[in-house]
């Protein structure tokens, strides 16, 4: 691998853990304004510093990112359909590579819709990109299953998803997690961080799903709803970083969102993740 792809995918992860706090905030590519993403610029300013990465587009990145700040960007570069049409894999590279290099950003994603009507274009594009990344030392995230296609989240299709993006050259997946996740892990040679998916019915839910997914061999997390939907963005981001870097179990990362909060410990919680 060159020295600056290298260089690039080590700056989104931490050199201590091995593994990456992604905050997506791409989400209106193909959902428009979504609910506490409306106003993109005052979601994103109190919890970029505390990410290692974030993953947006170049209109948000340009419109609502102060230039200064040095969190790592994973540049969404793939759209072109939205949640009013019926078949969301109609998607198309949206950003070219020189555009990416010039807004210095450390990777390009890209989604793949393995099953979907368009599978075959969308694979296409990621082995395309890849060969544009490799060219400039841009690594490429391939994500799996997004929209509609996230019915299909069990593990022989995940699996099949990222091994399938890995073996066209993505150097890193993003994916959701799922009962036998190690599964998917196995069968996937290059690192997988996980989505959240729509906000679940509690902070703790999602505090476990990252548990479980870095104890069965995810990177990292790639995570925005149920961040940015919490009712305290930060604490929530603060007590996931603790579970992907610090081996936090969710009870003490339970602990920490209280305290960020500025509230009593959690009450009644399991010892146990
Ligand atoms: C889809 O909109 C994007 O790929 C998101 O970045 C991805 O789904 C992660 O965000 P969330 O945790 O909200 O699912």
């Amino acid at each position: 691998m060159d020295w600056g792809l290298q260089n690039r995918i080590h700056r989104m992860f931490s050199p201590a853990s091995g593994n990456t706090v992604m905050l997506a905030v791409d989400h209106g590519y193909f959902m428009g304004p979504t609910r506490h993403l409306e106003n993109a610029r005052a979601t994103i300013a109190p919890l970029a510093p505390h990410a290692d990465a974030l993953a947006l587009t170049r209109g948000i990145l340009r419109h609502a990112v102060d230039p200064t700040l040095t969190t790592p960007i994973v540049l969404r570069v793939s759209g072109g359909a939205t949640i009013l049409k019926e078949d969301l894999s109609d998607e198309a590279l949206t950003t070219s590579i020189e555009d990416a290099v010039r807004l210095n950003v450390s990777a390009v994603a890209m989604s793949v819709f393995v099953g979907a009507p368009h599978e075959h274009e969308s694979l296409v594009h990621l082995a395309e990109l890849v060969d544009r990344g490799e060219q400039y030392g841009v690594p490429v995230m391939a994500i799996t299953a997004v929209g509609k296609e996230l019915a299909k989240r069990d593990a022989r299709y995940l699996s099949l998803a990222c091994r399938v993006s890995a073996e066209l050259g993505a150097h890193l997946v993003k994916t959701y997690y799922c009962e036998d996740f190690g599964q998917v892990v196995e069968g996937c040679p290059v690192p997988l961080v996980v989505a959240g998916g729509p906000k679940l019915d509690s902070d703790r839910a999602a505090l476990e799903l990252a548990r479980n997914a870095i104890d069965e061999g995810a990177h990292g997390i790639d995570m925005g709803r149920n961040i940015w939907q919490s009712e305290h963005p930060v604490a929530m981001l603060k007590a996931l970083r603790a579970i992907v870097h610090d081996k936090a179990t969710v009870r003490e990362a339970l602990d920490i969102l209280s305290r960020e909060k500025g509230t009593p410990k959690a009450k009644n919680a399991p010892t146990t993740a």
